[in-house]
């Protein structure tokens, strides 16, 4: 709930407290797609172009080398990538190779998982706690802005995704290691 308030003005929010049942929760669901189809088509029309990455070669867009970019955002990728403590701290330095010190990265995803599902295939996710993230930032050499953390409030679905919370993280570059 704490999700879909968010997103919706406060006006629809009031609205939507007043409703009920099945109702409120179309309503919901149309507002939702609504907010996400014109999210899409704005993003479509500002990217132009795509690059291939892997998070862990020391320059991620090898064989191309790009300028340092002012902001990097990241999302629910490294903790799916990573097979190790480690193997995160390198792909953040990695990573932190693609930013102008005093750049920005905006790093987002699930705390505590330690698989999904994609219809019946299971895959690995490496268990993230708030105080590795912290660790883990400080020691690449970021200096975290803001660390939001959103804590699930229902034992549904369980067996799709074991995610205790989500994390929402801006963190500046303050050096390259
Ligand atoms: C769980 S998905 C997340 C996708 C998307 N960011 C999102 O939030 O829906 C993990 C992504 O990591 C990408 N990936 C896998 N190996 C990678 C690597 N070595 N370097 C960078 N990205 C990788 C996959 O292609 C996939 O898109």
């Amino acid at each position: 709930a704490q999700c879909w308030q968010s997103i919706l003005p406060s006006s629809e929010g009031k609205m939507l407290q007043e409703d009920t049942g099945y109702m409120l929760s179309m309503r919901m669901h149309a507002l939702f797609w609504q907010k996400w189809t014109e999210k899409e088509g704005k993003l479509r029309r500002v990217i132009n172009h795509i690059q291939k990455c892997d998070v862990h070669k020391s320059n991620p867009l090898d064989p191309e080398v790009f300028p340092p970019a002012d902001c990097l955002v990241s999302s629910f990728c490294l903790e799916t990538v990573c097979k190790d403590q480690s193997s995160y701290r390198a792909a953040l330095r990695n990573i932190s190779s693609l930013l102008k010190p005093g750049g920005h990265l905006v790093l987002s995803g699930d705390l505590g998982t330690s698989f999904y599902m994609v219809g019946p295939k299971k895959f690995f996710c490496l268990v993230l706690t708030e105080e590795f993230l912290r660790g883990a930032l400080s020691a690449t050499g970021f200096a975290i802005q803001e660390f939001d953390v959103l804590s699930r409030d229902d034992d549904t679905m369980q067996e799709i995704c074991d995610f205790s919370g989500m994390y929402f993280i801006v963190a500046r570059k303050e050096k390259a290691i």
